[in-house]
């Protein structure tokens, strides 16, 4: 075990952890940040998606070690930001169903729209590989383009 500093949603936060204890259990067991979920815990689903330096990084296969320097946000930390435009888009359209996987839905959506402004729908199937069950990419799709208007 050792003791790490990570910088999440603006503020430092220290965890011990083992070499290869995944990002997502400290966010989650650690530091009680819930709404990051767990799927699959193989990279697949991307419930479990957070943005590392502007890019989505699936929290179960990275190491919390990895992670030590860079910025992490959550969908906590897109909250506390005020930086809900795509939440809202979210909630406009109506976009859960279930809802487990719509968190890292919205990270990927808001990582997406930090790298193109108005993304095709090309753009949004190819750069989002997240899996819904309940089938929810229409409003997805319309939520992401309501979100860059
Ligand atoms: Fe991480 Fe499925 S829980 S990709």
């Amino acid at each position: 075990m050792m003791r790490i500093e990570l910088k999440i949603n603006g503020s430092t936060m220290s965890a011990e952890v083992d070499d290869d204890t995944p990002l997502l259990w400290v966010l989650r067991d650690t530091l009680k940040l819930k709404g990051t979920k767990y799927g699959c815990g193989i990279g697949q689903c991307g419930a479990c998606t957070v943005i590392v330096d502007g890019q989505t990084a699936r929290s179960c296969s990275l190491a919390a070690t990895a992670a030590v320097g860079l910025e992490v946000t959550t969908i906590e930390g897109l909250s506390a930001n005020g930086d809900q435009f795509v939440q809202k888009a979210w909630q406009d359209i109506r976009v859960p169903q279930c809802g487990y996987c719509q968190s890292g839905m919205i990270m990927a959506a808001t990582a997406l729209l930090g790298k193109k402004l108005f993304p095709t729908d090309e753009d949004i199937d190819r750069e989002i590989t997240n899996i819904c069950r309940c089938g929810t990419y229409d409003r997805i799709r319309a939520a992401i383009h309501a979100a860059a208007n």
